[in-house]
């Protein structure tokens, strides 16, 4: 939610800020701006409403030779999207300006004190008061002390960057709850919100700690405790991020390389971890603390959005193959309902970003009860990572399209894995270790088989596009799956969708079934085919459109239904990994007929780094 990136160096800042909010967009969209020291040391800023096009299309008119400037894209809190409140916002003098991911929850107190100082304020915004509070304590000290005073005041979470015409050449940066990555090359630094701003530049990264705070010049690099005033050495490390992996790569949308992506990421996610001669899977991330998830008397899985959708699939692979009971929880309810964590009790995190406020703050509230927490992140070096015991990393590779995709089907592959394992410590035999690992490594080529299918989905999505409501049904693994598919559609294409276990259907939803609802019904031959044909049938009587995804060869349904989307055969719990396919191919197909804009949905941001 929000990027935001600082740069100073040999290069025209101009161009390496625009370029870095550039691929940071899915970050936030409704406005972006810039502010660069030019040549005759002032602050210059140039801030629109809208997509950064509006705001390269505003610079393009002027030339602005500047080595050092902040800049910033927008998913607003504190007031609507528009010129004035987008970032970066400047003190009284125009002498500081600073950029900001993240909330002032006490901006309301911090304001009123402001305003008796007699500061101006222009915007609506929360962030707006830390430049005023730096410019109050700028009158008797330098500016990072300043910055460290205004810090000390703030109630809530920043990613920040500072920069004033009183000190060239140098950006302050900031971290508490929002990342922060300062990447270094020759005779450069870049300060931004993710490593994707930063690695057509170097691979060369240093992340910010928590409380933390930098002063960086081109050569150098001075970091230290805001609270504590502890100085730390700067440590950068390689990361392992191409070019080519954020790129579109010739698709479309990022949403579609995505989808497209999903045979590879898998491979990457099981890749060195089983084992085949003991039937099992290695898992050395959480080595240290198998034993404690092997004895615990409950798991629970905690998370948002999609990942939460895995997590519910999570307790269906480890109440199945472990035995062990699990509880799924929103993060956003964990946090705040007093949650029971005994002394036996794991708590799992799953974050796509590793750096969701509500479940950050769930993994907190889990530490403050004395719960091993691990973390299930793609993300690598994110906050979630980094705050956990121990955890699984996805390999995904980068996730853009805000829809997730690709990460969904990894964060299964890693819960299947983690199911396995613990199965595998309890009852489940070698047998069935390395069959379910066998079939495992089958998955991807099935997806590739339906990825090949993508004409007649275009041609179904045709029929499909201009309703207004949909119903998402499977039962067992796959209720999980039409919860996820109902999110993908409502996410970019603002349909109402929604995931029902097909069973409840007749308890309530049954009522809207007409004509003009379709219905996605998951109906794979399983342990429960019987019964969600009766499902089906229930629908039908009452005129309703299914479409339904089936397992190929299932010539029963075919006789039933026009429109049946088939998918390989595998073994029940690791349906899901299929039959998630075409309904996120559908979702896509429907978004680009309505013509949407399928990787910027409106009104949402990649990842939710506020409450
Ligand atoms: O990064 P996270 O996995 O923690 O994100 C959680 C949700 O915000 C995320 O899954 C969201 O629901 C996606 N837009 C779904 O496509």
């Amino acid at each position: 939610m929000c990027g935001i990136i600082g740069y100073t160096g040999k290069k025209n800042s101009v161009e390496v800020l625009i370029e870095g909010l550039k691929r940071m967009e899915y970050r936030g969209y409704d406005s972006s701006g810039i502010a660069i020291l030019n040549d005759n040391n002032e602050i210059v800023t140039i801030k629109k409403k809208g997509e950064i096009q509006k705001l390269i299309n505003a610079i393009n008119d002027r030339k602005y030779p500047s080595h050092t400037g902040i800049a910033h894209t927008r998913w607003a809190t504190h007031g609507e999207p528009n010129d004035i409140n987008a970032h970066p916002h400047s003190d009284c003098k125009n002498e500081i300006s600073i950029v900001h991911n993240g909330i002032v929850e006490n901006f309301k107190s911090l304001k009123d004190y402001l305003l008796s100082k007699g500061h101006k304020f222009v915007s609506e915004t929360d962030t707006e008061i830390i430049v005023h509070l730096i410019e109050e304590f700028a009158e008797d000290n330098d500016l990072l002390t300043a910055v460290k005073k205004a810090l000390k005041k703030i109630k809530g979470t920043y990613g920040l960057l500072v920069i004033s015409k009183k000190l060239p050449n140098t950006i302050i940066a900031a971290r508490m709850g929002s990342p922060l990555v300062i990447g270094k090359s020759d005779k450069q630094m870049i300060i931004a919100s993710d490593a994707s701003a930063i690695i057509s530049h170097t691979n060369q990264v240093l992340y910010l700690e928590e409380g933390e705070i930098a002063e960086i010049t081109v050569n150098d690099i001075n970091i230290s405790n805001i609270f504590s005033n502890h100085i730390t050495d700067p440590k950068f490390i390689e990361i392992d991020m191409t070019l080519e992996q954020i790129e579109k790569g010739g698709y479309e949308h990022f949403m579609l390389k995505e989808i497209y992506e999903q045979p590879e990421s898998i491979r990457n996610t099981i890749r060195g971890r089983l084992d085949k001669t003991n039937g099992t899977i290695r898992l050395n991330g959480i080595k240290k603390y198998i034993n404690d998830l092997k004895d615990a008397d409950r798991i629970i899985i905690t998370a948002c959005g999609t990942s939460w959708h895995a997590a519910l699939l999570g307790k269906y692979l480890i109440e199945n193959f472990a035995n062990i009971p699990v509880e799924v929880d929103y993060a956003s309810e964990f946090r705040y309902r007093n949650p029971i964590v005994r002394k036996n009790t794991v708590v799992i995190a799953i974050s796509q970003s590793g750096e969701t406020a509500d479940t950050i703050a769930a993994i907190y509230e889990a530490k403050r009860k004395n719960a091993i927490v691990l973390g299930i992140c793609n993300v690598i070096g994110s906050t979630i990572a980094r705050i956990t015991d121990a955890g699984i990393y996805m390999h995904a590779g980068p996730e853009i399209g805000v829809a997730s995709t690709k990460a969904f089907t990894s964060q299964v592959t890693v819960l299947l894995l983690l199911a396995i394992l613990l199965g595998r410590k309890h009852h489940m035999s070698f047998d069935e270790g390395l069959h379910l690992i066998k079939e495992l490594e089958k998955i991807p080529d099935k997806i590739n088989e339906i990825l090949n299918s993508r004409k007649y989905i275009q041609k179904l999505s045709k029929q499909l596009y201009k309703h207004t409501n949909f119903l998402y049904l499977g039962r067992g693994f796959n209720y999980p799956v039409a919860l996820e598919g109902a999110l993908k559609l409502k996410e970019i294409s603002y349909i109402h969708a929604e995931g029902y276990p097909a069973a409840e259907m007749k308890h309530g939803p049954i009522a809207l079934i007409d004509d003009n609802m379709p219905a996605l019904v998951i109906a794979l031959k399983d342990s429960i085919y019987e019964k969600i044909i009766t499902n089906i049938k229930e629908i039908k009587a009452r005129k309703g459109h299914v479409i339904s995804i089936a397992t190929k060869g299932d010539k029963e349904i075919g006789s039933m239904l026009k429109d049946v989307i088939y998918i390989p055969d595998t073994f029940e719990p690791m349906a899901p990994l299929l039959s998630i396919i075409p309904l996120q191919m559908i979702s896509y197909e429907i978004a680009v007929l309505r013509k949407l804009d399928v990787d910027k949905p409106r009104n949402l941001a990649k990842s939710v780094t506020v409450e």
